[in-house]
């Protein structure tokens, strides 16, 4: 198994950004790697994980052939974004909050937001909808959630919003129409989505995202 921990230098954080300053050229695995393992020590990679953790590491990395480990199960493209689904506690939100802060610090630092995306479960989004609704100076706004890079965990775990309105889903179908790049962890596999939200939204899946499949044991046993 692979720890992140052997590399934990704060110094190398400030190194890595301080290279990265006014610089718009992509990452460096080198670069991304210090700063996962600076951030994230505790992060462990196990030999059956690794294909599906590299290739997403490469997908954020923007390697071409991101896909060498032949994952997606469909057409892979980086200009799509990701659907990660499988098993319980594998380990898909904590990889993506581990990305987000490598993401996060880069853009504080630098102006480059290749890693960078905003992120919320979809159980805090219906939490902040409701909130909006009684509270007329609230700032949240779902067509916000329409634009710019996304990652939504949880996809599936939300109510409907009242009972009748499925607001994830219209975030879906926003969001593909006007081709904007979603992250997704979820435990409902691409059939059980396009049940829930509709055929309208499961056709549009392979379109929109590389499908992952993460299956294995949870990390809470
Ligand atoms: N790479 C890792 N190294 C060490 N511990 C991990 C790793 N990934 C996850 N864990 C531990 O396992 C727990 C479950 O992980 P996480 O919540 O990310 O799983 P998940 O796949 O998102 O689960 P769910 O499907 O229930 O949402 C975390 O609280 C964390 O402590
Ligand atoms: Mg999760």
């Amino acid at each position: 198994m692979i720890s992140s921990s052997s590399e934990t230098h704060s110094t190398e954080v400030t190194m890595s950004t301080e290279i990265l300053r006014n610089n718009h050229s992509l990452i460096s695995k080198r670069h991304f790697w210090k700063l996962f393992c600076s951030l994230s020590p505790d992060f462990k990679i196990k030999p059956e994980y690794q294909p599906v953790i590299y290739s997403i590491f490469r997908y954020f990395l923007q390697l071409p052939d991101f896909n060498a480990f032949g994952i997606i199960k469909n057409t892979p493209s980086l200009d799509k974004g990701l659907l990660v689904y499988g098993d319980y506690g594998v380990g898909k939100s904590t990889l993506f909050d581990a990305i987000h802060k490598v993401g996060r610090l880069i853009v504080t630092h630098t102006q480059n937001t290749q890693l960078w995306f905003p992120s919320i479960s979809t159980i805090h989004m219906l939490t902040r909808y409701y909130e909006a609704q009684n509270n007329p100076g609230s700032n949240f706004k779902l067509e916000h959630y329409f634009h710019g890079k996304l990652y939504l965990d949880d996809l599936g775990k939300e109510e409907k919003a009242y009972n009748r309105e499925e607001l994830i889903g219209k975030v879906l179908f926003e969001r593909h129409r006007r081709k904007r790049k979603t992250f997704v962890t979820t435990n409902e596999n691409p059939s059980a989505i396009a049940a829930r939200y509709g055929n309208h939204i499961g056709d549009r899946l392979p379109e929109m995202f590389n499908i992952i499949k993460w299956e294995g044991k949870s990390w809470r046993e």
